[in-house]
């Protein structure tokens, strides 16, 4: 592994107004921190990404739920009893681990499935000593991580912050199966916060406190999917249950892993494909990402099988950015017998139709013998409609068909979710964009993230070019763009300032513009220019933002 560069990458973050430690006025607090102007804007062309990818081309929802969450809900969920991680607590000075943690610091490695006491006699069989006080004497048992609350004055009515977002969804199932109109396959996303009270916050933003998720929860019949058909020309690493043993993940197509049985889901298998190109999107290379799947044991509770989406960070190992889990009916059955009520969805098979005759009496009084006719009952034969022994024609009637019978079947549907992580997707796209050109550095963030923010920079500090400069600011920011105006300065360095920042153009205002309108445009990572008309200026800076990726449906 190459220690420095994560420090290189969180020292950009925190000058260029990315993210830093919040708190730090009174001593900083672990596992909070706060997003910047940049990363502001880089966590929603994160989010814009996302929902191109995951949301609009299938017609998928979106809500917004409560952060808060009403003990009720969380109990029947299962979080209660289970959203645990084992603390480690030192005998001698009361320090406080996360014990697997603990072990890995010590080069050993605790399978995820160790329990309390097993993790507390590895430690202790091991001496493995307390970081603050060097003592080696451990008690493990679990801690809930969830954040508890009291929601309004009394007390008796407990609550939690969401360590998830998915429940938000799944508590209102019924009214969402409802707007879709009862439509499966339905896919809702939440994209807030999740708040888990982690033992050891560390790694920056890779284990918070207070974070943001991207979560999508597919509801689906599990006798049919309705799932697109996962590509077979695309190979991507998973590390699977079988390959694990030998460390190895096995490059193989979502089809192929699929059809081997690897993949229990075609959904699961088509949201992986999709996974891959988003993270490679964000500009991680194929060869740095991988899905491991967790075994029995390591997954979540809710879980029948989970492939933790993970990229290769030189400092740190393999870190993930989102969990990808088929939750069956987990969940909706759960809520439903904590709640009484039914989340179930239907499927309706027509056993047999009735039909009946309706007159279109207007182009039947065409007729001369219409009154007479119209008392008749019409009578459906094979070859037409009679009334009498008279053929209509087809204007005079209308065959309306009814369902005489139908079998409906109702079922709880099965989840497959991919959930993400966002600001560990941030930290590995400023990772994987942070380079070097002829000494100095650059934030080569691929398009379309911050094709929104552009600088302008008058040539030099008079007041005419000032004046112009500060126009073209103002229609670019009209245009919908974030401008990052910048006066002071050679040149050269102001330039340098906005490629280690990540701003993808720089327009400058020189003596030329004055006279003709035009201006320069220079490109970041190639530092190329080029001579734009101002007028231009916000359809050149769009076309060339946009990535022209194939984001859509595959
Ligand atoms: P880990 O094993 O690293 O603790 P997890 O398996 O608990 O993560 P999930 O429960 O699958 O994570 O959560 C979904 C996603 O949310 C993760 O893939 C990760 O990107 C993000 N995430 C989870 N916990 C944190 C945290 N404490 N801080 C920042 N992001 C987090
Ligand atoms: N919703 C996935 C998780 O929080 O684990």
């Amino acid at each position: 592994m190459q220690d420095g560069k994560l420090d290189e990458v969180l020292r950009i973050a925190r000058q260029k107004g990315y993210f830093w430690p919040s708190y730090e006025i009174y001593g900083g607090v672990s596992g909070f921190y706060t997003l910047g102007p940049m990363g502001v804007i880089l966590s929603q062309d994160i989010k814009e990404l996302w929902r191109s990818m995951f949301i609009r081309p299938f017609g998928f929802l979106e809500v917004d739920s409560p952060s808060i969450m009403p003990y009720r809900a969380l109990k029947a969920s299962g979080h209660v009893d289970n959203f645990k991680d084992p603390m480690a607590e030192c005998r001698s000075c009361k320090a406080k681990f996360r014990a697997d943690h603990l072990l890995k610091d010590a080069g050993i490695n605790a399978p995820e499935s160790a329990s309390a006491e097993e993790l507390e006699a590895m430690l202790n069989d091991n001496s493995v000593k307390c970081p603050s006080c060097g003592a080696s004497s451990w008690s493990v048992r679990p801690f809930l991580t969830m954040f508890e609350t009291n929601i309004g004055p009394y007390e008796g009515s407990r609550g939690f912050l969401r360590p998830e977002t998915a429940q938000g969804i799944f508590v209102e199932f019924r009214d969402l199966y409802e707007i879709n109109r009862k439509r499966l396959p339905m896919g809702v996303a939440q994209i807030g916060k999740g708040f888990r009270n982690e033992i050891s916050p560390r790694q920056s933003v890779i284990r918070l406190r207070e974070f943001h998720m991207m979560e999508l929860e597919l509801f689906m019949d599990p006798q049919d999917e309705g799932a697109p058909e996962p590509p077979s020309n695309v190979k991507i690493p998973i590390l699977h249950e079988a390959a694990r043993e030998s460390g190895q993940p096995e490059l193989i197509s979502p089809a192929e892993a699929l059809s081997k049985g690897i993949l229990k889901s075609k959904w699961l298998a088509y949201f992986m494909y999709l996974s891959f190109r988003f993270v490679q999107a964000l500009g991680v290379p194929p060869d740095r990402q991988r899905f491991y799947e967790k075994i029995k044991g390591e997954r979540a509770h809710y879980s029948a099988q989970t492939f933790d989406h993970e990229v290769y960070l030189d400092d740190l190992g393999w870190v993930e950015v989102a969990g990808l889990a088929y939750r069956t009916d987990y969940d909706l059955s759960s809520h439903s017998r904590e709640s009484g009520v039914d989340l179930y969805a239907e499927e309706r098979r027509v056993l047999s139709t009735r039909k009946s005759v309706r007159l279109i009496v207007d182009e039947l009084r065409k007729r001369d013998n219409w009154q007479e006719l119209a008392r008749l009952k019409p009578e459906i034969r094979e070859d037409g409609v009679y009334l009498g022994e008279v053929r209509l024609r087809d204007s005079e009637y209308k065959i309306i068909e009814e369902v005489e019978k139908e079998e409906v079947r109702k079922f709880v549907p099965h989840v497959v979710e991919p959930s993400y992580g966002l600001d560990r997707l941030m930290l590995v796209s400023l990772y994987y964009a942070v380079s070097e050109r002829e000494g100095r550095r650059l934030l080569s963030l691929p398009r379309p993230l911050l094709a929104g923010v552009v600088g302008v920079l008058p040539l030099v500090s008079n007041d005419d070019m000032i004046r112009k400069a500060r126009e073209v600011a103002e229609s670019l920011a009209a245009s919908g763009f974030t401008v990052i105006f910048d006066e002071k300065g050679y040149i050269g360095k102001r330039y340098a300032r906005l490629d280690e920042a990540g701003v993808p153009f720089a327009v400058t205002v020189d003596g030329q513009t004055v006279e003709d309108n035009t201006v320069t445009v220079r490109e970041r990572d190639t530092w190329k220019q080029e001579r734009v008309n101002a007028s231009e200026l916000s359809r050149y800076l769009r076309e060339r933002g946009s990535p022209g990726l194939e984001l859509t449906r595959h």
